[in-house]
């Protein structure tokens, strides 16, 4: 799976969203993977500045490469969160990343 944060300007210098990085990976520091590859990598941006913090989840296909993609290429099927604080980190982890169930209490926060 791979976790894109948003670190745009309004994501990042605006709203904070190295803190919710920094939770992201902390949580997967503590938790088993049990065999599920994780990549954490930044964004900028997903076009959803006034909702961010923004992160995006999504497979990893086998032998992506590390480029910066463009927006426009960024989502591939992807599921993107909104308004995403640190405390909301473990639950992302656990039900998507690991556990690959959408949470969709999390998604269209915000203006759109
Ligand atoms: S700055 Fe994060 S979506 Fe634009």
């Amino acid at each position: 799976m791979l976790v894109l944060v948003c670190h745009g300007p309004e994501c990042g210098e605006r709203r904070g969203s190295a803190a919710v990085r920094a939770a992201i990976e902390a949580e997967l520091g503590r938790r088993p993977q049990g065999g599920v590859e994780v990549r954490v990598d930044g964004q900028c941006c997903f076009g959803r500045c006034a909702s961010g913090p923004n992160v995006m989840v999504r497979e990893l296909p086998p032998g992506e490469d590390r480029a910066p993609r463009p927006f426009a290429g960024a989502s591939r099927g992807g599921t993107l969160y909104n308004a995403v604080v640190p405390s909301e980190a473990a639950r992302i982890v656990e039900e998507h990343v690991l556990g690959g169930r959408i949470i969709a209490a999390f998604r269209r926060r915000g203006p759109a």
